[in-house]
């Protein structure tokens, strides 16, 4: 590991991708961009950037957000945790540090949604602590760099990997070098197909590089295959408006807003029953369209309904809100999963869609 630290440090300076949260190093906005990156892609995450730090220009102001609008800023980002865990953290700072930004790791990670790599990255960007930020893109440089066929999931190998990688960091440099191993991360040692070797600065210290075995690190063991649940999502329209609801609190896109659905895939006699415990029954019912989301752990197949209602009974309207098109879409946060039914009713009034983000 210590042979690449040169030449990878000289590749960064030559190389290094420009980016916003490079600009400067305030260590809010390093955060906030740390945490938009943790599982998502640069090119998604520099929208959602600007629009948070617009919004939320200090830690106070984003203390003080008001939960509506912080879940609408973060529509489409998906892990909507990180959000809520963002707004917990700058109450903290607010409430514990007067305000004033945590500098050292050792605090920074006791904070909400901020665990060791994420702690060492602006605790190295920001401040120039010599602490390293690893993360898969280093367990993927590590295991290949040594053909190391370690299960990178198990505690100690994670453990014994980021003790080297902390042992290398050099004197000074330590955001520099952790950014490095980023950008190296991003486009030369590439997670999926061939990794640009030919332009990679530690190609001559690469055992799986050299014996072309970049693929089999790192080793991982089997993924259990996710769990598979068929939904059945209720566009429920009535005099060119939709009812929707709020999610319960707690558990899977807990507090957002969505199109009424339930568990399973209904058969069209179930579906009428459906339509009679709403006191709907008779209504017109279409087939808007199938669609998948894929979450970490579970997976919905979705069947979308289109009902028109010809009346509202009470019944359906509890705890509902009745909204059109324009102001589901500007105002509520309806997670990705349900993009593409809104997407459907939007096309069908003739209004231009607003795409997901990514
Ligand atoms: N991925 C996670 N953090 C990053 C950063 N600071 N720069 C580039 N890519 C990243």
């Amino acid at each position: 590991m210590q042979k690449i630290v040169a030449p990878l440090l000289e590749w960064y300076d030559q190389n290094k991708r420009k980016l916003p949260w490079r600009e400067q190093k305030d260590p809010y906005h390093i955060w906030i961009s740390e945490i938009m990156l943790q599982q998502t892609r640069v090119e998604a995450v520099r929208g959602y950037y600007s629009r948070f730090l617009e919004r939320f220009p200090t830690v106070q102001a984003l203390a003080e957000a008001p939960d509506d609008e912080l879940m609408k800023l973060w529509q489409g980002l998906g892990y909507y945790n990180r959000a809520r865990n963002l707004k917990k953290a700058a109450q903290v700072i607010e409430k514990e540090y007067q305000g004033k930004f945590p500098e050292d790791y050792e605090i920074l990670i006791t904070l909400p949604g901020i665990g060791e790599y994420t702690a060492g990255a602006i605790a190295s960007i920001a401040f120039g602590q010599n602490v390293p930020a690893v993360d898969g893109n280093v367990y993927r440089i590590y295991t290949r760099l040594h053909a190391d066929a370690s299960d990178i999931t198990r505690a100690a190998v994670k453990k014994r990997i980021r003790g080297e990688v902390a042992s290398v960091i050099p004197e000074g440099r330590a955001g520099s070098f952790n950014q490095a191993l980023m950008d190296l991360g991003a486009v030369i040692c590439l997670p999926n197909g061939k990794p640009l070797c030919g332009k990679c600065p530690a190609a001559d210290f690469c055992i799986a590089g050299a014996e072309g075995t970049y693929d089999k690190f790192p080793k991982k063991p089997e993924k259990k295959p996710r769990k598979v649940e068929e939904r059945s999502v209720f566009l429920l329209e009535y005099q060119g408006k939709y009812l929707i609801q709020k999610r319960p609190e707690k558990g899977l896109l807990a507090g957002l807003w969505e199109f009424p659905s339930q568990e399973g895939r209904l058969s069209s006699g179930q579906l009428h029953e459906f339509l009679e415990e709403w006191g709907c029954a008779g209504e017109e019912v279409e087939l808007l369209g199938t669609g998948k989301h894929i979450f970490s752990h579970v997976e919905w197949h979705m069947y979308g309904y289109l009902i028109h209602l010809k009346q509202l009974s009470e019944r359906m309207t509890e705890g509902m809100v009745l909204s059109g098109v324009s102001e589901i879409q500007s105002e509520y946060s309806i997670p990705s999963a349900f993009s593409m039914f809104l997407k459907k009713i939007a096309e069908g009034e003739g209004k231009s869609p607003q795409e997901p983000m990514r």
